[in-house]
């Protein structure tokens, strides 16, 4: 697989994690998988791909996720890259919902490991995993589909998603603002407040800043281009000057935070948002995608 030697990843932490990889499987998985006409079904044409997306290697990857072997190697790694327990992380952050969603969009799904879970955790609602990556979308899919569970994947950007206004109840990302420059990580904040109707709640599970800031070595370990910047930066604030309230930041263990936001409902809304919490959405356009 085309990874760098040089890197810090492939020279340390490789080595460490390589006795726990089944490095056969993934061999096998990604030469039985034809990934540029699987990458075909969930191409969009409309697709034009941010330099800070296209031009850098991730996890010392070339090209980044818009190389398979990106979607082939990371599930395997991520289960050691979220301390205690990776399903234990992304259960926090659904636990930290408080409304019952009726529409679901998460934003960065790469292989939809939380997409899966928001499905399992809210069965009734319509779930929309979107991504730029055609390959993590693949893998995605095959993940819903061994799981028998009907989730929607949606190749585009998270920046200009091209949904509707206030089309959703919930818009959740994990793990993708480490991942993102700052200005970018605004702009998708941004773009979430539109697709969100008032009352609705956006969530995002990443990375600890706090930790990130004090830990420096850790920003060093890892082949992310904008984690230094990530770290520098608060999700919070980001989360305010978008419009949103209600901002709450809550560690995960100490290596990752969820952050949690409304939409304020228009002053002198009748609907309240206990009324939300409670599944009452009367009033509430119901949109469905197909
Ligand atoms: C570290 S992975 C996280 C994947 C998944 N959410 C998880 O929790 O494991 C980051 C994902 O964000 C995607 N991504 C990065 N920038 C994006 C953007 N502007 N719009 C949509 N997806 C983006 C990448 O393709 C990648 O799949």
């Amino acid at each position: 697989m085309a990874a760098r030697k040089d890197t810090i990843f492939e020279r340390f932490i490789s080595p460490l994690l390589r006795p726990f990889l089944d490095e056969e499987g993934m061999r096998q998985f990604r030469h039985s998988v034809d990934w540029e006409s699987e990458g075909d079904r969930f191409r969009s044409p409309q697709i034009d791909y941010p330099s800070y997306y296209s031009s850098q290697n991730f996890h010392g990857i070339e090209r980044g996720y818009l190389n398979p072997d990106a979607a082939v190697t990371y599930d395997p790694i991520t289960q050691y890259a979220l301390p205690p327990n990776e399903t234990w992380v992304r259960q926090s952050a659904i636990d930290a919902i408080s409304c019952k969603p009726r529409r679901i969009l998460d934003l960065g799904c790469g292989t939809g490991s939380t997409t899966v879970m928001l499905k399992q955790a809210f069965p009734n609602a319509e779930v929309i995993g979107l991504d730029l990556s055609p390959y993590m979308l693949f893998v995605a899919e095959r993940k819903a589909q061994a799981a028998g569970l009907n989730i929607q994947w949606c190749h585009a950007n998270a920046e200009r998603t091209g949904f509707p206004d206030a089309s959703f109840d919930l818009v959740t990302a994990s793990l993708l603002f480490h991942e993102t420059p700052p200005g970018t990580s605004k702009s998708i904040l941004r773009e979430c407040f539109r697709l969100l109707q008032a009352g609705g709640e956006v969530l995002i599970l990443d990375g600890n800043q706090k930790t990130l800031r004090v830990a420096q070595w850790l920003t060093d370990i890892f082949e992310e281009p904008y984690l230094k910047d990530y770290a520098a930066g608060s999700v919070d604030a980001w989360m305010g000057a978008a419009g949103f309230e209600e901002i709450k930041t809550e560690d995960v263990w100490w290596v990752n935070q969820v952050t949690r936001g409304v939409k304020p409902l228009p002053v002198g809304s009748t609907v309240s948002r206990s009324a939300i919490e409670e599944d009452n959405m009367t009033g509430f356009a119901a949109p469905a995608f197909s």
